[in-house]
């Protein structure tokens, strides 16, 4: 299939999806959520003005989580840990005996510069790690269950090949490029359990984004899929048609064939990724100059 609009499969509104796939929801305010936010979303405009970013996605993966119960969540693309941190609390809201291991190039010792709203309620900026701030500021029971892991997200089978069990919930947010994602849905295949679920960040037809060229022309022939309108109410954030997509939502078993990480198209997407790299650098070098 080639299909380059999302239309064409439908996107739900992201509060209808959570409804579908966790009914058990209602009466929730997600004021729980909204907390985790509040610590690790909140980002600061050019011109001052603080904002929580993409808010519902908390919602959305807590209420996948609470549905299909896995064991196993890998997430690529750590940021600050609001996924992550959603994702955790739904595996401790739903007694679910599980593990998430959450992968981003920065490492978790460098400070940066990290906006928050503090305990009396202020938004402020402090320059803190993410071992530091997640140890000082979220709790103790929800970071026994995440494990950071520090390397490029396209080799997350490499990262996680001590692991014994297969992953059955992935979250992709990281290189949202064609080469990038590719790479990461490949490298996370070879380690998922066949009835694995994949959510994609950024299904998005901005200039630049491969996320929904992958799915529409290479797994919407194997995958069922749900393409989630996030409802951004305000215009802050980059895409206008910000929107998500799950795979396999139901966790039926899957059994396709994909590239792995040892054949040559995966060796090829990487040669492709770096010389994608390296031009882009020359260009800033020269526009510098
Ligand atoms: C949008 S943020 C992730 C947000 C996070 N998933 C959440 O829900 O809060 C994207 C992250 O991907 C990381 N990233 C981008 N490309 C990467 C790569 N190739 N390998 C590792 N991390 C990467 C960036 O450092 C950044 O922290």
């Amino acid at each position: 299939m080639s299909l380059n609009d999302a239309n064409n499969f439908g996107a739900i509104k992201v509060q209808e999806f959570i409804s579908e796939v966790f009914p058990e929801h209602s009466g929730r305010d997600w004021s729980d959520l909204t907390e985790i936010a509040k610590l690790t979303a909140l980002r600061q405009e050019k011109n001052g003005q603080f904002y929580i970013s993409n808010f519902w996605r908390g919602p959305m993966l807590y209420s996948l989580v609470r549905a299909i119960k896995p064991r196993r969540i890998l997430e690529l693309g750590t940021g600050r840990g609001y996924g992550a941190f959603c994702m955790a609390k739904a595996m401790e809201d739903g007694g679910i005996d599980g593990k998430l291991f959450t992968v981003d190039r920065t490492p978790s010792n460098k400070a940066y510069d990290w906006a928050y709203v503090d305990a009396s309620g202020e938004n402020t900026i402090e320059n803190i790690s993410l071992d530091q701030f997640w140890k000082r500021h979220l709790p103790e029971s929800l970071n026994a269950r995440i494990e950071f892991k520090q390397g490029d997200t396209a080799a997350s089978h490499e990262l996680l090949s001590n692991e014994k069990e297969a992953v059955d919930l992935v979250f992709i947010d990281s290189d949202h490029t064609y080469n990038g994602v590719t790479l990461d849905f490949f490298s996370t295949h070879s380690i998922a359990a066949s009835n694995a679920v994949f959510v994609f960040d950024d299904y998005s037809a901005a200039r630049g984004y491969g996320i929904r060229k992958l799915i529409n022309e290479e797994l919407s022939d194997f995958y069922s899929l749900k393409v989630i309108d996030m409802e951004l109410t305000e215009a802050h954030d980059i895409a206008v048609d910000h929107m998500m997509a799950v795979c396999n939502v139901e966790a039926t078993e899957v059994n396709a064939e994909f590239t792995s990480p040892s054949d040559l198209r995966f060796k090829y997407l990487l040669a492709r990724r770096w010389l994608r790299r390296q031009a882009i650098s020359l260009v800033r070098l020269l526009r510098r100059r």
